[in-house]
């Protein structure tokens, strides 16, 4: 529905997976590609452009794939090359996209280069990696410090996560044609785009990290090699800052990210204010031209049902038609159309070291049941299976949204724009005709919309009287 001039994750809907806990092909409990190749047609029939795979690379795993062995490869766990080229051109034939993962700023202290960085100072990969002779006392995000002594060669070396996941020194023009090669590599094969990992701490000035002049230097580079493909290649940035401005900036002048992922609307919580007010301000500082991204869950927080909807269903259809309902592109966390719950996880089962496994757990398919798969499944929630055949099943409402964001150009390309509303009670119109309101709160409200009601949380078909946490989509008359 897009326009021609338009990108095809302009207005889109994309699926992040969770490769390890999607669909395991081979019943050795983990899910791997030819898994999620054999539920293509789910994907393809909740309607989805695009699909984005957590790392896919070899890895000792440390932190789940984050730390890459070789970024030419594919994890033995999760098949071969071969199985990914046929899961590209599988999804491709029913016009979904896939993107890969990309973790440029570390790798794992198993990679070649960091092997051959910490074997002498004299090494030529020494310079690839940041090593110093003092170093100050920065925490690491996983706790503990940032610079670890290596007894070998007497000196400290740098990363931002575990110290199995050495930062490279990307003030180094070396490292930057590597891994121009390495993009090349995979958009060659056919990857649609790349979701990157943390893009906004990316190039490192220790100990004040990180430099954020460079990291645009990076990222317009990246996009005019993503650019130089006939069909343009999508560069989708974990940018984890909390204000908006700096999140716009890694935009640039459209010259950089074409999308960055705003954590301020995934932690605003399902409050009309809060909500209102990210949305309003991410539309008012963003280039003209560039296209918000939103998400409610991903594989480092807590699921969202759990998180911001006490695990009311009436609360998740509400956040679900926000995330459907916005301009822009969004992106649905593999279990996020069933509603699925963050799991608790018992202490003999934890395989995460930053205690993110509940929200990682396997896809409850129902049809075909796991075997000893990695994680406990959970999720308090009924199962793929058993919500496809009911149409008042949440899966099914996702469903009935992305079909109605398809059907209605408004609602893929049309503007976003506040309307009044009761205290509570988030509205908006997108393009010429399409009312939205959502009433966040305990109590009926009224809203200011007229017209007919296309769907509704709740089944009904009032325009302007709405239900305690009930929400609608209007053609507006
Ligand atoms: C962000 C990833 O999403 C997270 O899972 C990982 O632990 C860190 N980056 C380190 O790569
Ligand atoms: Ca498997």
């Amino acid at each position: 529905m897009t326009s021609p001039q338009q990108p095809w994750w302009s207005g889109g809907v994309l699926y992040q997976a969770y490769p390890r806990s999607f669909a395991d092909s081979n019943g050795d409990g983990i899910g791997d590609l030819a898994g999620l190749r054999g539920r293509l047609e789910y994907l393809h029939w909740l309607d989805v452009d695009g699909i984005w795979l957590n790392p896919t690379f070899p890895s000792p795993n440390r932190d789940w794939g984050y730390d890459v062995s070789d970024y030419f490869g594919v994890h033995s766990d999760l098949g071969t090359l071969e199985d990914l080229d046929a899961l590209i051109a599988d999804a491709g034939e029913l016009g979904i996209r896939i993107l890969l993962d990309l973790v440029p700023a570390h790798t794992s202290d198993q990679h070649e280069w960091f092997v051959e960085s910490r074997s002498s100072r004299e090494s030529s990969r020494r310079p690839w990696y940041i090593w110093a002779d003092e170093v100050d006392e920065q925490e690491s995000v996983f706790g503990g410090a940032t610079w670890t002594y290596d007894e070998r060669t007497s000196q400290y070396y740098h990363h931002l996560f575990l110290p199995e996941q050495p930062d490279l020194n990307w003030m180094l023009p070396a490292v930057r044609n590597a891994f121009d090669g390495i993009l090349r590599f995979w958009f060659d094969r056919g990857v649609a785009g790349l979701r990157i990992d943390v893009v906004h701490e990316l190039v490192k000035d220790p100990p004040s990290r990180p430099n954020r002049p460079e990291i645009h230097n990076v990222l317009r580079r990246w996009r005019s090699l993503a650019g130089g493909y006939e069909s343009e290649r999508l560069l989708v940035g974990e940018t984890w800052v909390m204000d908006l401005d700096e999140l716009a900036s890694f935009y640039g002048r459209n010259d950089e990210l074409q999308l960055a992922f705003n954590f301020p609307f995934m932690f605003a919580g399902l409050d009309a204010t809060a909500l209102a007010g990210v949305v309003e301000r991410t539309d008012a500082v963003l280039p003209g031209g560039a296209l918000p991204v939103w998400a409610l869950s991903n594989h480092d927080v807590v699921r969202f049902p759990t998180r911001m909807c006490d695990e009311d269903d009436a609360k998740v259809r509400s956040a679900l038609l926000a995330l459907l309902t916005l301009r822009g592109t969004s992106f649905l966390y593999y279990g996020d159309e069933l509603g699925m719950r963050q799991v608790e996880i018992p202490p003999d089962q934890v395989r995460d070291v930053h205690g993110r496994d509940g929200a990682r757990t396997p896809m409850p398919w129902g049809d075909v049941e796991w075997r000893d798969p990695w994680l406990p499944l959970g999720g308090k929630v009924a199962t793929v299976a058993s919500q496809r055949g009911d149409p008042g099943s949440v899966l099914s409402f996702c469903r009935d949204a992305i079909a109605l964001r398809r059907g209605r150009d408004d609602l893929v390309s049309g503007g976003y724009a506040p309307l009044d509303s009761p205290i509570g009670v988030w509205a908006w119109r997108r393009g010429g005709a399409t009312g939205i309101a959502l009433n966040l709160t305990d109590s009926e409200s009224t809203v200011p919309l007229e017209g007919e009601v296309l769907l509704s949380t709740k089944g009904r078909d009032h325009p302007s009287r709405l239900e305690p946490w009930e929400g609608v989509v209007v053609a507006l008359t």
